[in-house]
């Protein structure tokens, strides 16, 4: 029942634990009956008011935050707390974030397919879709942080992601093109702390190695990112000053200063890098973290979360569930987990365990809806149907959800808890807010997994359901671990 809290902001599920049980009790009595075989603990459902769930008009900024270490605001793209969004409120256009999504599932299988061939003209199948790509698509990059760049410093909103090892923004002049963003775009000119690397430098070689672009203008080294979705940046590899806050400064931070930079959804001034590369800002900074970061991502956009830099000061918290973190052997910069199963209120899915054993599956904040082996998806979905007969099923988009309800007609829904099982027995239950998508206000509610179509393509455990959770990165002690208790 984590995941229900009378104090969050996202519900207004004023119920006491005691209530909550006998409630749920009640409502499994039609549901359980279901399934004759199998005896449901207490509490094993997620009773959720919908329409706490879905964003306000305003921004609701969360007053949990994280002030252990440092810490920057998280702010959904599109919602009422980030200054990105357009003046006026458009509609979420649901389709083209799902199909920005599979673009982003895609790239990332072609990095990891293209290295387990040692070449990229061998991934014949998705070459004639998807060309070797240098970086992974930004997908439909919603989450977004403000950092400073820069002697003086100036603000600038960045999309963060796990999946992503350069950090770049657009910098003036823009000799190629910029798109529009919000702030004003970064002009190293301005900087008094801002240099160019040298073309014979070992980090532009070993940069140039990474990206496979292999250009330098006069002794400047040159960087470019091509993102799945034929997007891309080009400028120069440089070095500046990068504040996080007035504690957490970092000169000489290795960026890509954007000269050309075509495709990139209007807004946010480029991406910040996390993942495990020697230029990502996790490697970066390992002198004053030590590889750790966590993040909670706000359950609405309404709401707010955080990412933070360094381990937790002083007693670790009991409620982090810690998992083993797996490096992939196809692609080392990605974070892997070790998942060996799924329960559906509280019982184990039949599914073989070598179904997750190869490739693996790995941890991505860019990833909207998590992917699964077929295998898995199948028995996952056959179990949420299960156990949500009670209401009425709804085509899907054409798009890959295909467990849809109409709920406009319910004040409050009934979810079956769906946990994660990791190799080394850790379980994780997933928050209410993290098992479904809406896609469609209440009239098209779906359960927010899809499946892989390819046998060799990831797992992928996406934001959705890492959504209201604190999810922690202990690279150097390889391990992540997971904490309910929201943003
Ligand atoms: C939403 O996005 C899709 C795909 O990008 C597009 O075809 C459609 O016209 C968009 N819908 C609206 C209402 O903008
Ligand atoms: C960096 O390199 C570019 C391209 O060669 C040049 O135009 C610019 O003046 C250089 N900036 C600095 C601070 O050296
Ligand atoms: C860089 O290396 C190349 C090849 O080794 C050399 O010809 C060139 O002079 C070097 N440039 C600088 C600025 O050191
Ligand atoms: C981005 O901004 C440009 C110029 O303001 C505009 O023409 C274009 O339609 C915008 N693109 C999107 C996807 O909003």
């Amino acid at each position: 029942m984590a995941g229900v809290r009378p104090g969050s902001s996202s519900f207004s599920s004023p119920l006491s634990m005691r209530n909550f049980i006998g409630l749920s009790l009640l409502l499994c009595l039609t549901l359980c009956s279901l399934d004759k075989g199998f005896a449901l603990a207490e509490a094993d459902t997620h009773t959720v008011d919908l329409r706490s769930l879905f964003p306000a008009t305003t921004c609701s900024p969360s007053t949990k935050g994280n002030k252990r270490k440092a810490s920057l605001e998280v702010v959904h793209k599109h919602g009422p707390c980030s200054h990105l969004a357009q003046h006026k409120a458009t509609a979420t256009n649901h389709t083209q974030i799902l199909e920005q999504d599979q673009v982003r599932v895609n790239s990332i299988n072609s990095q990891i397919f293209k290295k387990l061939n040692g070449n990229e003209d061998l991934s014949q199948s998705k070459a004639t879709t998807l060309p070797a790509r240098w970086a992974t698509s930004q997908g439909a990059s919603n989450y977004v942080v403000t950092v400073g760049l820069g002697t003086p410093n100036k603000p600038l909103s960045l999309v963060f992601d796990t999946g992503s090892y350069l950090t770049w923004t657009q910098c003036q002049p823009c000799a190629g093109s910029c798109y529009p963003q919000k702030e004003p775009i970064f002009d190293p000119s301005a900087s008094t702390s801002y240099t160019n690397i040298s073309c014979n430098s070992t980090d532009c070689i070993q940069l140039r190695t990474t990206t496979k672009f292999n250009r330098c203008v006069a002794d400047t080294c040159l960087y470019a990112l091509e993102y799945g979705d034929s997007s891309y940046t080009i400028g120069l590899f440089a070095t500046d000053k990068l504040t996080l806050t007035p504690n957490d400064v970092f000169d000489g931070f290795f960026f890509g200063c954007g000269q050309k930079n075509e495709g990139f959804i209007n807004g946010t001034a480029g991406i910040l890098g996390l993942s495990r590369n020697k230029f990502s800002i996790i490697e970066q900074t390992i002198q004053k973290y030590n590889r750790f970061f966590s993040y909670c991502l706000p359950p609405t956009a309404s709401s707010t979360g955080y990412l933070s830099f360094g381990a937790p000061d002083g007693a670790s918290n009991a409620a982090v569930k810690y998992t083993r973190l797996t490096t992939l052997s196809l692609s080392s910069d990605f974070y892997g987990i070790d998942v060996a199963g799924i329960n559906v209120n509280g019982k184990k899915l039949s599914i073989p365990a070598s179904v997750f054993s190869s490739p693996g599956t790995i941890i991505d904040s860019g990833t909207v809806i998590s992917r699964l082996p077929s295998t898995a998806y199948t028995a996952l979905r056959d179990a949420f149907r299960a156990a949500m007969t009670s209401y009425p099923l709804v085509p899907g988009p054409d798009e890959f959800l295909d467990t849809c309800y109409d709920l406009s007609s319910y004040p409050t829904v009934t979810y079956p808890k769906i946990e994660f099982v990791f190799g080394d027995g850790v379980t994780l239950e997933l928050d209410a807010t993290g098992i479904v998508y809406f896609l469609n206000g209440l009239k098209q509610v779906c359960l927010a997994f899809a499946e892989n179509d390819d046998a060799n393509d990831i797992a992928i455990f996406g934001n959705t359901q890492q959504k209201n959770m604190e999810v922690l990165y202990d690279v150097a002690g390889g391990r992540v671990g997971f904490a309910p208790g929201g943003c």
